[in-house]
């Protein structure tokens, strides 16, 4: 680990690379402690640069030798990279080093997951495992072979050569470091094939260990489907003779979308219906989506420093979600989407951890793989779509696709081809990119002689760093309804550029009743103190199904916050509301499961403290738990016959049809159970055949107390499973009672089957702790000591996986002063541990301010 201060990286420091790359060829010589690896790269002066400075990044490499254009040179070599006296011409750079992917736990460079050989190059992993200039704006082919024992080899791009013990592969379509990607191992495909819509066949593989076979028909269809949205709705064509796509065990994201080769976690491509859940398989279907939509955004278009992060990660974050809505129901989609967005970036947005969709500085790039980034950055899309409307946002991408094609891009490229396409001045809608936080917008309503005037105001916070704010523009979709129901204006969308705006509806018969924001248009918190009666109102006849759901949500919302500050009883309107949407046959069952689900108690505690209270943990958990039994008493009669009629016969599909009838049968048994001590919840448990019925019904089990007996026969039936077995690790922190979630997590991870290297096993136990709202914030502070104990044994082991489950104490400073102290002594352990990682060190240091 560096000792040394910690270097801030400026995105208007931004210069130029000294040298340009025109080819890359790589010889891998696999050894787990011993890997050898020979590079031939192809240089010449960058005509743009403004300097001449050669400088290769290079971390924990054995330098073996190097020579440029055939003579040996002794280059100074630093902890960080190498700098040597090269020839203002073109040349050739040789190098030969040696890695260690056995030892490699970070998950980063070329490292080793149970005996099999892969590499995570995003954002700086490639300058471990060789000498590189490791930015993205360094564009090149490569060629690549690989020597190893292990029956399959696999680099990017196409196979042009293999044989006992080697492979070689060339990739055509000049790419950054970081998509590069290596895999060797003792692997099977599952094998299918794509004509893309020019005629040409892709040969598709699902390279996963002996084994796991039976667990990669999703992953294939959803490719499949993938390829041909992305050539339908964005017309685009894949451009390799072959796509293959690894699963790997031990990997710290999600998924990565390497050209060619793409490697998933294997809890995001990996899936049956006795395995996985629904809602398992709808990621895995978006995650799939998502890495093979990098292909185009990402890959043939990249980022031209990390600062740029969200010009790939935020677009293709909103395609993704455009294809799930297409797939499945947009407005299901639209809530799940709003809900995460609430519940990870709003906090972030909202804390020291704040930061633009595009932020200005870091230390360690691994730090912005965030929320915000990735979310915001979507939203902020959809809101561009919003506002140049479907056919310049066409006209746009048509233009990007063809202008930038093979480029390393800026977000000011970005917004100039949206204004040439569309003829529009961006630079006020830019600020969403440079501003950080989340705006809140408040509304005044008034009618006369048939004029309905709303104004808005629009405030952002301050956040880290950005004192004032400025006004956004914000895109408000707005309809009206008229007392009686009917809508009297359908949507219309309100461009808001200033800081307080007014905006007049005429000749209306009668005060219509405003549908504020509908579709959720802009990522903002609408502060309007709505009458309830309006919200039910709403909640009843509202035509947009997404403000029909938040009308329904925000009296919940009310309703426990009434509970929390004054002991008020529920909301007897809501239940009223609530039951008669749930007899509704014509509403989607997905989108009635969604009206269920109440807002997180991390949410509340958001709320409680924008309003000047400091939130109880406690008394939001009694709340929440208290509304759950009042609901179940409410629909004690309905809740059967729902439960009944949501039963799903035929063969298992995850589709949105099946599993939405489930989410909602199962939402229906998590009240029965509340009333018949799980007896249903055994039964179902008892006799279920896939894993979304399985799971549901031992949590409700749990709930109650009960299912120890289901909890040993869960883990007799799955104990070799590893993905089946990082539920049964999380599913008893998540349903551990408050005051004992802590000491369950501190048990499990005393399990011979806690394997703490593995970021999925990790993630299981103590991501289930940092998200069991009452139990990580315990008032004695054990959460907090149990997390920061943790983090700090991983912190050298794997400082990424580490580092981001931090964030879990980003909202400490909402609470009582005692919670305070106990959050600011663990955060100030992990910054006083010796030898901490720059991912570490930046992160607490963001949090303690
Ligand atoms: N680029 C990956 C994605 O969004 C995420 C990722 C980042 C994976 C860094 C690994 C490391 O699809
Ligand atoms: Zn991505």
């Amino acid at each position: 680990m560096k000792d040394a201060a910690p270097q801030t990286i400026h995105l208007k420091d931004y210069a130029p690379p000294a040298y340009l790359v025109d080819e890359v060829q790589l010889t891998f010589r696999l050894a787990p402690t011993a890997t050898r690896v020979l590079s031939r790269i192809r240089f010449r002066p960058n005509p743009e640069a403004p300097s001449r400075d050669f400088f290769l990044h290079g971390e924990a490499l054995t330098p073996i030798r190097a020579a440029i254009d055939g003579q040996e040179v002794r280059p100074e070599i630093t902890e960080a990279g190498l700098t040597c006296a090269v020839p203002d011409a073109p040349f050739t750079w040789e190098a030969e080093v040696e890695i260690s992917p056995r030892t490699n736990t970070a998950l980063e460079g070329l490292y080793m997951s149970r005996g099999m050989y892969c590499t995570q190059c995003e954002a700086e992993g490639f300058r471990k495992i060789t000498w590189y200039p490791d930015r993205p704006d360094v564009m090149a082919p490569f060629t690549v072979r690989i020597e190893g024992d292990a029956p399959v080899l696999l680099s990017n791009g196409n196979p042009v050569g293999m044989g006992e013990g080697w492979a070689e592969w060339h990739d055509p379509w000049p790419k950054p470091a970081y998509l590069f990607a290596l895999v060797a191992g003792d692997l099977v495909a599952r094998r299918d094939s794509f004509v893309t819509r020019s005629g040409r066949t892709v040969d598709l593989a699902l390279w996963v260990r002996p084994g796991d076979e039976g667990k990669c028909a999703w992953g294939m269809e959803a490719l499949k489907a993938s390829m041909r949205w992305d050539e339908d709705r964005y017309g685009r064509e894949y451009d390799l003779d072959v796509f293959n796509i690894v699963a790997v065990d031990d990997f710290n994201m999600g998924a990565m979308e390497n050209k060619g080769l793409n490697i998933f976690n294997s809890a995001a491509v990996l899936a049956s219906p006795e395995t996985a859940t629904d809602a398992n398989f709808e990621r895995i279907e978006s995650i799939i989506a998502h890495e093979y939509f990098h292909n185009w955004t990402g890959n043939r278009i990249t980022c031209r420093d990390w600062f740029q992060l969200c010009l790939k990660e935020g677009l293709t974050v909103f395609r993704d979600q455009e294809f799930t809505s297409d797939l499945r129901s947009a407005a299901v989609k639209r809530i799940e989407d709003v809900r995460m967005l609430r519940a990870r970036q709003f906090p972030e947005d909202q804390g020291p951890l704040a930061h633009p969709v595009r932020p200005e500085s870091y230390q360690e790039i691994n730090n912005f793989y965030t929320a915000t980034v990735y979310e915001k950055g979507a939203e902020v899309i959809g809101m561009l779509k919003r506002l140049v409307g479907d056919e310049g946002y066409a006209k746009a991408l048509d233009l990007y696709f063809a202008r930038h094609d093979g480029q390393a891009c800026t977000i000011e490229d970005w917004l100039t081809v949206f204004e040439d396409a569309t003829g529009r001045d961006l630079s006020q809608f830019g600020l969403w990119y440079s501003q950080a936080g989340t705006p809140r917008v408040s509304v005044e309503e008034a009618f006369e002689n048939g004029t309905y005037t709303l104004t808005f105001e629009q405030r952002t916070p301050p956040t880290p760093g950005q004192e004032e704010k400025k006004p956004l523009v914000i895109p408000i979709a707005v309809g009206l309804l008229s007392p009686n129901g009917d809508e009297v204006v359908p949507t219309r969308v309100l461009e808001m550029t200033q800081a307080r705006q007014s905006f007049t509806f005429e000749g209306l018969a009668s005060k219509p009743v405003p549908s504020i924001l509908r579709d959720f248009s802009a990522p903002v918190v609408l502060e309007r103190e709505v009458p309830r009666a309006e919200r039910a109102f709403l909640m009843a006849h509202d035509t947009d199904p997404f403000n029909r759901w938040e009308a329904a949500r925000s009296l919940a919302r009310e309703s426990l916050i009434a509970t929390i500050r004054e002991g008020a009883a529920p909301d007897a309107d809501w239940l009223d509301g609530l039951a008669a949407m749930l007899r509704d046959d014509t509403l989607d069952p997905a989108f009635r499961a969604q009206v269920l689900a109440l807002p997180t108690q991390s949410e509340l505690a958001q709320v409680l403290a924008d309003r000047g209270h400091t939130p109880d943990p406690d008394a939001i958990h009694g709340a929440v738990e208290g509304l759950r039994d009042a609901m179940a008493r409410h629909l004690a009669d309905l809740a059967p016959h729902l439960y009944e009629s949501m039963r799903v016969t035929g063969p298992y599909a995850p589709d949105a049809e099946q599993s939405g009838k489930r989410a909602l049968g199962n939402a229906m048994l998590a009240l029965i159970s509340r009333r018949d001590d799980g007896a249903l919840a055994a039964r179902q448990y008892a006799e279920a055949d896939n894993m979304t019925l399985a799971l549901a019904a031992l949590s409700c089990l749990l709930r109650v107390g009960r299912g120890s007996a289901e909890l040993a026969a869960f883990h007799e039936r799955w104990k070799d499973d590893r993905l089946v077995m990082d539920k049964w690790f999380a599913l008893q922190v998540m349903e551990a009672k408050p005051e004992s979630a802590a000491e369950t997590a501190a048990r499990l991870t005393e399990h011979p089957a806690f394997d703490w290297k593995n970021p999925n096993r990790f993630r299981a136990v103590l991501g289930a702790l940092a998200g069991h709202h009452a139990g990580f914030h315990r008032a004695d502070g054990a959460g907090y000591a149990l997390l920061a104990d943790w983090l700090i044994r991983l912190d050298p082991v794997n400082p990424q996986t580490a580092a981001r489950m931090m964030t879990a104490f980003q909202t400490w400073r909402r609470y009582d002063a005692g919670r305070q102290a106990h959050a600011k002594a663990a955060l100030e352990r992990i910054a006083a541990k010796p030898g901490l990682s720059r991912d570490g060190a930046e992160m607490v240091g963001r949090m303690l301010g």
